[in-house]
């Protein structure tokens, strides 16, 4: 058999080592040891993990890399001042300026392995500039990476006449995901009735729906609940998340456990973020401060379908970052005790597969016949690549090479010891 590329000797994510994959027209045609057959071009894995790429599930594309923008950083660390600085600002941002930070984020994206996003994409100014330059970024990028746009009401549905109106437009316009976040609201009970509004239009109209959810610290914030019980009484299954749902860290165990087999029940998906949360959460608490975090593998051994994401990158909530998933995965496994080897592969799985199913992106993983889509790491494994955070050595997508970053090692200047060495390859039990 003849295959347009042959990826050799991959370990993957799944315990398999030194695995050929054949690739034919975009697609997997097959994985086994020392595959026969020709290929027009071939990419040397020997000794490396070979993962499906990764997917953020949670992000805004719209502020990214605007961190300093007219001087303005986020002093205090909380979500609020970045709020405020946002608010103040995204008016006096151009379509030019919106249009280079996102294209540029994507380069740093496809560059790092991060082939699909799903973007909340702000729709406040009633321009709607940025929704916009954002659906003309998506085509734009659609031959290397997946991007998907939530329509988000920032300062709440309820917060000026206009907001229901905007919401609409930009779906109009071809934002697919409805978007929301119902603990900004100015009461309680808005809050919950924003969740039934959203909601409805949702269903009304065949579309996702992915809310900012309780992201605070307060136990009470329980807009969750609401959006359980509609998505389950509207048929929302699968389609419908709730973001951050960071109040949960702070609630009783029992309201928690309960809620949690409420979801589970309802089929209400869960995406988590662990950096910003952690850089977020917790500022006004002297000591103990606690760690802000949905209670991630209590919902994933509920039966949700839980993912981690990245959040904020460079923008005024969220200081750090570099479109790094493993950045996600390496914080997931300190904020959520996910320390086991079990635990390792299902923080790799949490930036992957899980985000995958979220974001509805077909045909996708390491099997035959799904899209030849894959990252070729600078590490031998799971356990490695979490630890590493190593380079990208190739990333491919539909069978063609879009990114590659050459081989990383350390010259060193020492007597009597190697003059150069692969950092990412000493390891324990060398
Ligand atoms: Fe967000």
């Amino acid at each position: 058999m003849s295959f347009d590329l042959i990826v050799r000797g991959a370990n993957l994510p799944d315990g398999r080592r030194n695995i050929d994959i054949g690739i034919k027209d975009g697609r997997f045609a097959a994985f086994a040891p020392q595959l026969p057959g020709e290929a027009g071009a071939e990419i040397d894995a020997a000794g490396y993990l070979v993962t499906p790429p990764f997917v953020d599930a949670h992000f805004h594309l719209d502020a990214t890399l605007a961190a300093g923008f007219e001087g303005r950083f986020n002093e205090s660390g909380t979500l609020a001042e970045g709020i405020a600085i946002w608010s103040d600002i995204r008016g006096r941002i151009s379509a030019d300026n919106f249009r280079t930070r996102a294209l540029a984020y994507c380069d740093l994206a496809v560059s790092q392995g991060l082939l699909a996003i799903r973007s909340h994409v702000d729709v406040t100014d009633p321009r709607l500039l940025s929704v916009e330059v954002l659906l003309d970024v998506k085509k734009q990028v659609a031959p290397y990476l997946d991007l998907q746009l939530v329509a988000f009401p920032q300062m709440g549905y309820f917060s000026s006449p206009d907001m229901p109106n905007n919401v609409v437009r930009a779906l109009d316009m071809g934002v697919e995901v409805v978007g929301g976040i119902p603990h900004l609201e100015p009461t309680g009970e808005l809050g919950h009735e924003s969740v039934r509004r959203l909601t409805k239009l949702a269903a009304e109209r065949g579309l996702m729906i992915d809310l900012h959810c309780d992201e605070n610290d307060d136990p009470n914030s329980r807009n969750v609940e609401t959006l359980a019980y509609e998505t389950r009484r509207l048929g929302l299954q699968g389609r419908s998340a709730g973001s951050h749902l960071t109040s949960m860290h702070s609630m009783d165990n029992f309201y928690a456990g309960r809620l949690i087999q409420m979801m589970a029940a309802s089929g209400l998906q869960a995406i988590s973020n662990p950096l910003a949360n952690m850089f977020l959460q917790g500022r006004f608490d002297t000591y103990p401060k606690r760690r802000g975090l949905m209670r991630i593998p209590e919902l994933m051994a509920a039966g949700c379908t839980v993912a981690t994401a990245h959040d904020s990158v460079l923008d005024p909530w969220y200081p750090l970052g570099k479109a790094d998933m493993l950045d996600v995965a390496f914080m997931t496994v300190h904020a959520a005790h996910l320390s086991s080897h079990a635990g390792m592969r299902d923080c790799l799985r949490l930036i992957t597969e899980l985000p995958a199913a979220i974001l509805g992106l077909e045909d996708y993983g390491l099997a035959v016949g799904n899209h030849a889509d894959l990252v070729v790491l600078q590490a031998s494994d799971t356990f490695e690549a979490i630890r590493l955070r190593p380079a990208r050595l190739a990333v491919v997508r539909r069978g063609k090479v879009v990114a590659e970053t050459p081989r990383v090692e350390s010259r060193l200047s020492l007597t009597g010891r190697p003059a150069a060495i692969d950092t990412f390859a000493i390891r324990a039990g060398i």
